[in-house]
């Protein structure tokens, strides 16, 4: 009985990864991510994370999916990589509300016995981060003002309690055309208990070349910024113990790690 077991995992030649291919660009990707794809029988993804790996893509057969689709394509997914090697690709990192979740989910669900590795990926908040110098360089935390799948009672509550702890914070999903009022409801609970003078930086397409923007202001100003802020922004909020250095659109943050107390240079 065992030898009958071990024969049919050994004969299992289905594999699925589910990729976080990075911010935008194909230099982003881990090279293990890389070679994943290449070597996979099928690629599935969401349109626009699949045209950010397009270059990667020649005799694999592509499953082109859609935004609120995710659970079809997850389950689509772990079907298909029963027989086959599948990558799916997700944005940023997988697990940073990513397609990670729920393709483990959907496994479990349907007890399904198929080999799953996530590869990571460089996230929003670290690619935003290296845009704006060293913003967070201390404890952060990282919050989604997407209210589809999180009651907005609990994301307020967060909000509250980061801010109160002193967090650096990181916004996700600041809007969207029906979320139109949820940054400017955050920004509004985070100046109750934050400092106005502490640096906040935007950047909107980070690491996607040329339609990279950022913008660089204070808490007590960052509203003004508020029709620029769409869904392809990121937000960090940093904390008064932050500095901005630098001018002319050159701008950059520096959060101190606290080698200040301890060495002089
Ligand atoms: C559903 S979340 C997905 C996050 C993704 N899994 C990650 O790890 O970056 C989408 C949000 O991430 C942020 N985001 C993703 N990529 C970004 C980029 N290149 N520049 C700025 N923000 C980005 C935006 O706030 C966007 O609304």
């Amino acid at each position: 009985m065992e030898g009958l077991q071990l024969q049919s995992q050994t004969d299992k030649k289905g594999k699925l990864y589910v990729i976080g291919i990075g911010p935008g660009s194909v230099e982003q990707l881990t090279i293990a991510s890389r070679d994943a794809i290449l070597n996979s029988d099928y690629i599935i993804g969401n349109g626009t994370y699949l045209d950010q790996v397009k270059e990667l893509l020649n005799d694999q057969k592509i499953i082109r999916s859609h935004m609120g689709k995710e659970v079809d394509r997850a389950k689509k997914a772990v079907e298909l990589a029963e027989d086959n090697v599948v990558s799916m690709v997700s944005g940023g990192d997988a697990n940073v509300y990513g397609m990670a979740g729920l393709v483990l989910e959907v496994a479990e669900h349907h007890e399904l016995d198929v080999d799953i590795e996530v590869l990571p990926g460089v996230t929003a908040i670290t690619a935003g981060a290296s845009v704006l110098g060293a913003p967070i360089v201390n404890d952060f935390a990282v919050i989604s003002l997407s209210d589809l799948l999180t009651p907005w009672e609990r994301i307020e509550k967060r909000l509250m309690a980061a801010s109160e702890a002193d967090f650096i914070i990181s916004l996700y999903n600041p809007k969207s055309r029906q979320r139109n009022s949820n940054f400017r409801r955050a920004i509004e609970i985070i100046q109750k208990t934050r400092d106005g003078s502490s640096p906040v930086g935007l950047v909107k397409n980070a690491l996607r070349g040329d339609s990279q923007e950022m913008k660089v202001t204070t808490l007590d100003k960052v509203l003004d910024y508020d029709d620029w802020v769409d869904m392809r922004t990121m937000i960090l909020i940093t904390t008064p113990e932050s500095r901005i250095w630098g001018g002319n659109g050159m701008e950059k943050i520096i959060t101190p790690r606290g080698y200040q107390r301890k060495y002089d240079y």
